[in-house]
């Protein structure tokens, strides 16, 4: 089956098109640095030939709220056209956990929006919500440092393996069109800050992480509920401990 990755050179992308070509499919890897951009629409016609599935994981470049929701709105736009245009019969797009609960952030205001495009365009689509991916605790970290403290909120975090999220994805594109949501989350709950002390510990960082209730999490306050999964999500099975384990050793 081909199977056309958006953002397939990315974190996601790149585990999910090893994933798909491993099983035997003709996976695409389709983002700016292949000639594809799903923002101007460059080459989009031509990837897009002869493919029955198509995973949208691309990220926009720029975070700030008007340039990000402008992106995920625009690629989604141009990305739902040229499949209908291409009669592919199966989009994927991979959004967050929770991202039509917290609109303070600018990140989340504009992938619900861009699941809305992908519900009411008509292409046969699933949408994954996955939680935070173990990979972006750092980043997370990184954003709420100032000076060697770490200050992060102690709500419930279930951050998930980008390995197992890709693995799903890959389950999720070879598979019937559900016209619906799954959510994917980690194997642990823990505070939020928890996760940071023990990625900070793990990398032998000597920053201090206060748990915080105040803290804001990209410029909102959490509770136990805000980034945790409903109930029936499903479940990654590398644990944090293993991951990070295995981040340190291959560093
Ligand atoms: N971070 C999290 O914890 C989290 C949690 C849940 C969901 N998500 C979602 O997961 C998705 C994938 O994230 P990621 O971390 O794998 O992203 P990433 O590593 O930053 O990769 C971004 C990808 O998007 C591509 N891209 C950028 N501009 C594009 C354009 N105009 N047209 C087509 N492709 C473009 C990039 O291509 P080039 O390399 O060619 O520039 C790259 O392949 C995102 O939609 C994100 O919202 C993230």
């Amino acid at each position: 089956m081909k199977i056309v990755v958006i953002g397939g050179s990315g974190l996601i992308g790149s585990k999910l098109v090893n994933n798909l070509a491993a099983h035997g499919h003709d996976a695409v890897a389709a983002s700016p640095s292949t000639g594809v951009d799903a923002v101007t629409g460059e080459g989009l016609a031509e990837a897009l030939e002869g493919a029955q599935v198509v995973v949208d994981v691309a990220n926009a470049p720029d975070w700030e709220d008007t340039a990000v929701m402008q992106f995920f709105q625009t690629s989604s736009r141009n990305l739902l056209a040229a499949e209908q245009a291409a009669g592919v019969g199966h989009h994927v797009v991979l959004s967050i956990v929770n991202t039509d609960r917290l609109p303070d952030i600018g990140f989340f205001r504009a992938k619900a929006a861009q699941e809305e495009l992908v519900k009411g365009h008509g292409v046969p689509y699933t949408i994954l919500r996955a939680t935070q991916f173990f990979e972006f605790v750092g980043a997370i970290a990184d954003s709420a440092t100032e000076g060697d403290k770490v200050r992060l909120p102690c709500a419930l975090f279930q951050p998930v393996a980008a390995g197992d999220v890709a693995a799903v994805l890959a389950e999720i594109a070879t598979g019937t069109p559900l016209g619906g949501t799954v959510e994917l989350a980690g194997p642990e709950a823990l505070p939020m800050a928890e996760f940071a002390r023990l990625l900070l510990a793990g990398k032998g960082d000597a920053g201090e992480v206060i748990a915080d209730p105040q803290a804001r999490y990209f410029g909102a306050l959490l509770d136990d509920g805000s980034l945790t999964p409903g109930d029936d999500p499903r479940m990654g099975e590398i644990r944090f401990a293993e991951w990070l384990d295995r981040a340190t050793t291959n560093a």
